[in-house]
């Protein structure tokens, strides 16, 4: 085998016109103004230079024109490989098809028996009377997600849904785990209806048709719904096609618009899926008069999930417990998601003067009051700053201001 170094350092064509020039340490293919008559008849002048001639033999142009054309070349080679390919092929596809769709078949198969074993899924039952009936079910994806993060243990819950109870009002504070239930349900469902194990310890099913859900805020206004149209537009087309043998998710349905349309609506479309469509549904709302609802409707039950106060905070135990919830600890929440203490403090305000107002039936209240003023720092106020401190972002400088503004709020005295 040849070596790369073996391979000549120039052309044969070329090679052959510095052995024509003064020395060969001339450039390839040029031949200085004395010599340039003794160069070979076959040789073509190119080009001229101060001192010097070019010159090309018809070898080296032809050498050229394959060389500058190869990729044209390689490329239309390419093109007819692959029209030879697909021609060859094409006999084939309806087998390729199939073999194609059984191949995806088994991996979405073989990738969910790993799942159902890995993650300790059960197998569903599946009955022929009415019902959703779920032990300790998990989702599937924020338990995997908290086991990435922060480690912490998803907390199970159970449904019970049937014939006597077809609907779950569900309460309860932001952030405390309404959603993710919700949808686990739904996942539940679909995860058996597909032919999977299912994330939970027992699952019995009986017949379901569809899962109609109603999620989250959204617009479409290229296609002009605004936020609330398409909330209302796919509300509607669950009310038209929900059945009995259906599952319904309303997350929150009439937050897109004033508190009384809002609620009215709620009402209304909790009225139809409880009544005429007698779907089994999960109702998540943060209306709390809706949890009257159950109390006149008898197939309906209030759920809430549970969550602890201490002091200012909020400790959320994700647990589905029965029974209506209180309250929205709304304004803790946004104090958890880093709003300035300023802000939390007129919300905080705002929101005791609207619940005396609504208990006494009183003057209205003034939404826009000024922040009423800090109270003597806390220890918490101090891990407020110390929360709102970004050190990625402080020069060195700032970074000593900050620590000596910390110092100074810690040693404030206290009431
Ligand atoms: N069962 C659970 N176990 C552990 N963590 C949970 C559980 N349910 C929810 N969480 C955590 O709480 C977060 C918020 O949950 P979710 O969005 O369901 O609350 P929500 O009650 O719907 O709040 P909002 O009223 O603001 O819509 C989740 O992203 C998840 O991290
Ligand atoms: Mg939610």
């Amino acid at each position: 085998m040849r070596h790369v170094d073996d391979v000549p350092a120039v052309r044969p064509g070329v090679a052959r016109l510095c052995a024509a020039g003064d020395g060969g340490d001339a450039n390839p293919g040029e031949v200085t103004q004395g010599q340039a008559s003794k160069v070979p008849d076959d040789y073509r002048r190119r080009q001229t230079l101060k001192n010097a001639e070019r010159f090309i033999t018809p070898e080296l142009k032809a050498f050229e024109d394959k060389a500058l054309s190869a990729q044209e070349r390689a490329l239309a080679r390419e093109k007819w490989l692959y029209e030879h390919l697909l021609n060859e092929l094409q006999p084939h596809v309806p087998q390729l098809t199939r073999f194609g769709r059984a191949i995806a078949a088994l991996d979405a198969l073989a990738a969910l028996a790993e799942r159902s074993l890995t993650l300790n899924w059960c197998a569903p039952e599946f009955v022929a009377h009415p019902c959703i009936e779920i032990r300790a079910g998990r989702h599937p994806v924020v338990e995997a997600r908290l086991a990435e993060t922060s480690g912490a243990p998803f907390i199970a819950n159970d449904t019970l849904l049937g014939p006597k109870a077809r609907m779950q009002v569900i309460t309860g504070p932001n952030m405390g785990g309404k959603s993710t239930y919700m949808r686990q349900v739904a996942l539940i469902v679909l995860l058996a209806s597909i032919g999977s194990y299912v994330p939970a310890q027992a699952c019995r099913l009986g017949p379901i048709d569809a899962i109609h859900t109603r999620i989250g805020a959204a617009d479409d206004l290229a296609n002009a719904q605004s936020t609330f149209m398409l909330e209302m537009t796919e509300a509607a087309q669950i009310i038209h096609g929900a059945t009995e043998q259906s599952l319904v998710l309303m997350d929150e349905i009439g937050r897109g618009t004033s508190t009384f349309d809002g609620l009215a609506l709620a009402s209304a479309i909790a009225t139809q899926l409880h009544d005429r469509n007698k779907a089994f549904t999960l109702f998540a709302t943060h209306y709390f008069e809706l949890t009257e609802f159950p109390r006149r409707h008898e197939r309906a039950q209030n759920w809430h999930v549970s969550a602890a106060e201490s002091g200012e905070d909020i400790v959320f135990l994700h647990a589905i417990e029965p029974g209506p919830a209180s309250r929205s600890y709304g304004v803790q929440v946004a104090r958890l998601a880093g709003m300035p203490p300023s802000l939390v403090r007129q919300a905080r305000a705002t929101l005791e003067a609207l619940e005396a107002q609504s208990r006494s039936g009183e003057s209205q209240v003034d939404l826009f009051a000024a922040a009423p003023a800090a109270p003597a720092v806390t220890c918490s106020e101090v891990e407020e700053a110390l929360a709102a401190i970004d050190p990625d972002t402080l020069t060195p400088r700032e970074a000593l201001d900050a620590l000596y503004r910390l110092k100074k709020l810690q040693s404030t005295p206290k009431p």
